[in-house]
């Protein structure tokens, strides 16, 4: 309840307004580069390819990129991705993803931003020996390489947050993730001393409790298994 939709549609929907009010791009028929095909990448390359950009997917793990590919995405390496890129957004969770190699290769106008961890994915050390000293405007370093210049938005840090006007996911979202969170730590307080030291799934009970709020606070209604569905999905002597 956190990941499908935090991750997916806050993280894909405040990425992209807050690159757009930052940077007043046309995102419509950008090469637009997703780094990670995760929760976060997978709602951003959806909603970029709702705007009309032509979006590109990197990845490392084989069975994200095959599914990048077949929700029709191009997947290739950063190495190729930075030389046609146009629109860089990283989310992996990694160090370096966008690194010393990659600048020279780069675009004029190229435009880079973070929404993973902290300012690490984009390596702006190297991109400042490269370039020097940046021009500041409103969230936006212009890097000068040569003849050409390479914007990163808000210190390469969460760009849907730390630009001037980030504002974060929407509240329609983050309830489910707090939510989440406050009644995590009620088991904690109920169960934590049964517990042996060590991280844990949120418990299905939690998850689904949550679910059936929102669902019920939005009005929607489904439907229940009845005794022989409840049975019959939990058999394996029955059915071919
Ligand atoms: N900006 C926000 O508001 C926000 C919200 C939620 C999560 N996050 C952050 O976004 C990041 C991604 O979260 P997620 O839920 O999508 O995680 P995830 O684990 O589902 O996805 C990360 C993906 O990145 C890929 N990856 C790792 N290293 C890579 C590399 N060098 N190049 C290309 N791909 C690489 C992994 O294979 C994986 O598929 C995390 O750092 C998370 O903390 C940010």
């Amino acid at each position: 309840m956190k990941r499908s939709f935090d991750n997916v549609h806050g993280t894909g929907e405040s990425v992209l307004a807050s690159l757009m009010i930052t940077t007043n791009v046309l995102i419509a028929g950008k090469r637009f580069v997703v780094a990670g095909y995760g929760y976060c990448g997978r709602g951003l390359a959806r909603k970029a390819k709702g705007l009309g950009a032509r979006v590109i997917v990197t990845e490392v793990d084989p069975r994200r990129a095959l599914e990048a590919h077949m929700d029709g995405f191009d997947v290739m390496p950063m190495d190729a991705a930075a030389a046609c890129g146009e629109i860089f957004v990283t989310m992996t969770g990694d160090v370096g993803v966008i690194g010393e190699r990659h600048f020279p290769l780069m675009r004029d106008g190229a435009i880079l931003a973070n929404a993973g961890h902290f300012n690490v994915e984009i390596d702006l050390d190297r991109l400042r020996a490269l370039a020097g000293a940046a021009e500041q405007r409103d969230g936006i370093e212009t890097f000068t390489l040569g003849d050409r210049h390479i914007h990163v938005l808000a210190e390469g840090r969460l760009v849907n947050l730390a630009t001037p006007k980030g504002m974060g996911h929407p509240i329609e979202v983050m309830d489910l993730s707090f939510a989440v969170q406050a009644l995590s730590a009620e088991y904690i307080v109920r169960h934590g001393r049964d517990l042996p030291g060590g991280v844990y799934e949120v418990p299905t009970t939690i998850d689904e409790a949550v679910a059936r709020e929102k669902l019920a606070s939005l009005g929607i209604a489904i439907d229940s298994l009845t005794d022989e569905q409840a049975r019959y999905l939990s058999a394996w002597d029955v059915g071919t």
